[in-house]
């Protein structure tokens, strides 16, 4: 009989160790080593008990290799296409990530029933009817999307054979499992090895594949990084589970930049393509309202418009609070300081609250500016003039500092109907008339001055 073949995988980063430790010595991460059973045959491939026969390639001069524009699926949806870097290429392998309940398998099965192409969408997690259900609420019926229930790779691959689809959706990684590999579904070695079988059908059948990851608590991608290394592409879903925005990001995209970004709104029927995001974020109160301040910022290569809201209100207790909602609670503090040290605000007795509307997060540094008359207008209880925005960054000695994109910024605010726009003396602005008035400021207390 042959010998049972172990090894101890870190089930954080995916080192291989010969025997047992307690600290996996690559991540550094404690009590993260396990035993699986690896049974390494030789001889397979996704196709062997279909058809053994393989394309083998042969090396070609870098001058002959044709160059064509690559084709790509449309997946009918703008935002997923724009964050692909133009629609699915055809072979690439997409790694879709997220919290549990942000809407993976609601926008795969959106994308799916869209499609004007063949899809087989294989679930490992929810039956047919679940899925039937979920189906109905999105889109009527379409006739070219399959839905397959099954775990086990070698299954998967019969169907596959027989159907033919044009595009592939696994949801999720983590529940397949294949033959060659004794160890449970979800363990490093089962997702290392039903990855690399999904690689090797998607480059041979030049057919693209998406699947569904887990995340772990500490919001990295659940198995091992090189699940990351081995795809094309990966995307993050993530968002607020309680505000109905979905940011779609990309991490990694060899056909593409990473820098784009895609908006969704959860509704009843599925998710909403934003693409006007600016419109949505800001809130559309009649009435003036102290505290709240428009930031001009950039996500990825989009502009967007986003409203910060302060609250400063005198501390009842010993030491004052301070925190912020989607913005980091360390530069908030830095910026009070800055308030406090620089332009001689007294906010050091103050609570100071920071929220960004829409559930979403920045960090980008041109809030700043917002973020300081969002608070400097609740402190002195004067509202902020409608149709005004910010976008510049805050350094340490109260100077304003020119921020990347500014242009683009200036534009998005003068289409969404601003008339002035606070940005620093120091940034380059190649724009020769625009409608909006362009306010240029070297100082805190130019902006005070100005503002109130
Ligand atoms: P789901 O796609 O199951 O999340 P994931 O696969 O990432 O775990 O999304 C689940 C949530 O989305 C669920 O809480 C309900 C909500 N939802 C809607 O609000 N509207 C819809 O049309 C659908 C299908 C789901
Ligand atoms: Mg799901």
């Amino acid at each position: 009989m042959a010998k049972t073949k172990t090894a101890f995988f870190c089930q954080n980063c995916g080192a291989q160790y010969p025997k047992w430790v307690g600290q996996c010595s690559s991540c550094k991460q404690w009590n993260t080593i396990v035993e699986e059973v690896v049974q390494k045959e030789e001889k397979r491939s996704w196709k062997t008990e279909i058809s053994p026969s393989k394309k083998a390639s042969r090396p070609l001069k870098i001058t002959e290799i044709t160059n064509e524009k690559e084709l790509r699926l449309d997946s009918k949806d703008q935002e997923f296409n724009r964050v692909l870097g133009g629609g699915i290429v055809p072979g690439s392998l997409i790694l879709l990530g997220g919290e549990p309940g942000i809407g993976k398998s609601t926008l795969l099965l959106q994308i799916a029933l869209k499609l004007n192409y063949k899809t087989l969408y294989v679930s490992g997690e929810e039956s047919q009817k679940q899925i039937k259900m979920r189906a109905d609420r999105i889109h009527p019926n379409s006739e070219n999307c399959y839905i397959l229930t099954e775990t086990k790779t070698q299954n998967i691959f019969q169907q596959i054979s027989a159907l033919e689809p044009d595009l592939l959706v696994i949801d999720s990684i983590q529940t397949l499992h294949t033959d060659y590999i004794e160890s449970a579904a979800g363990s490093i070695s089962q997702i290392r090895e039903c990855t690399a079988e999904l690689i090797k059908f998607a480059k041979e059948s030049n057919t693209p594949v998406i699947l569904v990851g887990h995340i772990t608590k500490d919001g990295t991608i659940a198995g091992p990084k090189i699940l990351e290394h081995m795809v094309d592409t990966v995307l993050q879903f993530e968002g607020d589970r309680n505000y109905v925005y979905r940011i779609l990001r990309s991490l990694k995209n060899r056909f593409g930049s990473t820098a784009e970004l895609g908006i969704y709104e959860m509704q009843g029927s599925g998710l909403r393509e934003v693409n006007n995001p600016s419109e949505v974020l800001i809130s559309k109160n009649e009435e003036d309202l102290s505290g709240t301040a428009i930031a001009a910022t950039v996500e990825g290569m989009r502009p967007l418009l986003i409203e910060i809201q302060a609250l400063v209100s005198t501390a009842v207790y010993g030491t004052p609070q301070r925190s912020g909602t989607g913005f980091n609670a360390k530069r908030l503090n830095m910026l009070l300081a800055v308030l406090e040290k620089r332009a001689g605000f007294k906010l050091g007795a103050k609570d100071v609250f920071l929220n960004i509307t829409g559930g979403i997060s920045v960090d980008d540094p041109a809030i700043d500016l917002a973020v300081v008359a969002a608070i400097l207008s609740s402190n002195a209880d004067i509202p902020i003039a409608k149709g005004v925005c910010f976008a510049a960054e805050v350094g340490l000695a109260g100077e304003i500092r020119p921020v990347q994109r500014v242009d683009q910024r200036i534009l998005e605010a003068e289409k969404l109907g601003f008339n002035k726009i606070y940005v620093s003396k120091n940034n380059k602005i190649g724009l020769k008339s625009t409608a909006i008035q362009i306010q240029l400021v070297s100082k805190i207390e130019d902006v005070v001055g100005s503002l109130f």
